[in-house]
Parts: C-alpha cells; sequence; structure tokens
C-alpha cells in the first residue's frame, strides 16, 4: 500500500490520561493495515507519529502529550501521510494475546479487526482497560491487567509500546518464536533515511522494515537487550 498525503478534518477528540484521542474525517477514504502507522502534521509545527484504527469513515488516533500543545487544543485540520511502514506480521495460531501501552491503544484495537477468533488484552492501565471494553462492546475479547498474562495461553502474542515498555518482557521470554513486537520508539523521519530507528546490528529500521516484527526476524538486537544491565 502505497504512502500517500491528504488533508482530514476534526470530528471528535477526547482528553485519555496524558494524550487524546482523536477521530478525523478524510477527505477522501484511506485504506491501511494493521501495524501501518501515519505521520499526523498540524499548523505551528505540532507533529507526531501513531497508529491508526478505523471507525465507520474516521480514522482515530491516540495522541499523545508530544503531539499535542500544552492546553491540547487542535486545529480544525491536519495533514496526514501515510500509512507508513509494513505493519504488523500475521498471528500464528488463533489464541492471541496483546500486552499494550497507553499510546499504542488504536494498532492494538486495528489488530482485532482481522483476526478470526479471540482477542486478550492485557493493560497495565485502568482507564485504557474501561476504554478498550467500552470500544470493544458487544464482542467476545477480554481486557485483563498486565499481571495476569501468562505466557503459555497464547499461540501468538504481540506485544505494543515503546521499547521501556517491551524490554521487561524480552529479558523475561527471550526471542521466542511466536513473539511479535511493535514500536514507534526513536522513530524520527518515518521514512527510512535518518537512521535513528535502527534494532542493533539486525540493520532493521522499525519505521520502513516494521513497526512489527516477530522476535525471530531480529535475534540479534533481541540478544543485545537481554543482556544489557
Ligand atoms: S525514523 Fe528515520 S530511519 Fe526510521
Amino acid at each position: 500500500m502505497t504512502s500517500k498525503y491528504f488533508s482530514a478534518f476534526i470530528n471528535s477528540s477526547i482528553k485519555l490520561e496524558k494524550g487524546k484521542v482523536v477521530s478525523f474525517i478524510p477527505k477522501k477514504a484511506v485504506e491501511f493495515d494493521p501495524g501501518q502507522f501515519f505521520l499526523i502534521s498540524f499548523p505551528k509545527n505540532l507533529r507526531g507519529f501513531s497508529f491508526p484504527w478505523r471507525v465507520k469513515k474516521s480514522i482515530v488516533f491516540y495522541l499523545n502529550s508530544e503531539a499535542l500543545n500544552d492546553n491540547y487544543e487542535l486545529p480544525k485540520y491536519a495533514g496526514l501521510i501515510g500509512p507508513l511502514g509494513k505493519g504488523f506480521p500475521k498471528p500464528l495460531g488463533k489464541r492471541i494475546g496483546v500486552l499494550v501501552e497507553d499510546a499504542y491503544i488504536m494498532a492494538a484495537l486495528a489488530l482485532r479487526d482481522v483476526i478470526k477468533g479471540k482477542v486478550a488484552y492485557f493493560t497495565g492501565n485502568e482507564d485504557l482497560g474501561l476504554m478498550l471494553q467500552l470500544l470493544k462492546e458487544g464482542d467476545n475479547n477480554t481486557v485483563s491487567p498486565l499481571e495476569e498474562f501468562k505466557f503459555s495461553e497464547f499461540s501468538s502474542i504481540y506485544i505494543i509500546g515503546s521499547i521501556d515498555f517491551i524490554k521487561p518482557f524480552l529479558k523475561r521470554y527471550g526471542a521466542k518464536e511466536n513473539i511479535t513486537i511493535a514500536s514507534l520508539s526513536k522513530v524520527s523521519c518515518g521514512l527510512g533515511f535518518c537512521g535513528s530507528c535502527i534494532l542493533g546490528k539486525t540493520g532493521k529500521r522499525l519505521c520502513v522494515d516494521g513497526p512489527g516484527f516477530r522476535l525471530s526476524e531480529i535475534k540479534e538486537w533481541v540478544k543485545e537487550v537481554v543482556h544489557e544491565s
């Protein structure tokens, strides 16, 4: 799916934790796969990278405080560039566990839309847990605290969040084939040329080669993480 520039109108926004859930109506229909992301650019130099989730004609993002101004007021228009990256690798098997950090909630929800069967979400944040439940009203997916996650119960595990969120799980489980990680940490240009998002000796870039990777694809980087103090 090739990237495009387009503009979008803000449909609604809700303050949530340290950011905002913002729904946009794009001028033209926009296609993307789960795990692909967008650059969102507002007038006055506010900008940020974020994962989209589709709700009818709207695209919904969670924008953290870095992409917002001090009073969290947003102009009516935004420019979007995307979709960027390759998205998530496909799950293995049918029992899917998703460990998700606050700002990555939309990526987790987009994943649910393409998975047949049940997704079990785990989050460390009560407010987000509530939001996940509200957004998924009427289906049979579950939301639980992170502490209740049990590795052996799942055929595929997605850990979606900042690198700091992901690292403790890598140290605990190592480079297991059935774990996929996804992160926008360190993404700066988003287009593959600045090198700021390279994962150690693998040479893989989060922005264009990912942002989702099976751990078997980035074993060397996982080893570096596991052994760092
Ligand atoms: S963010 Fe610049 S290469 Fe990935």
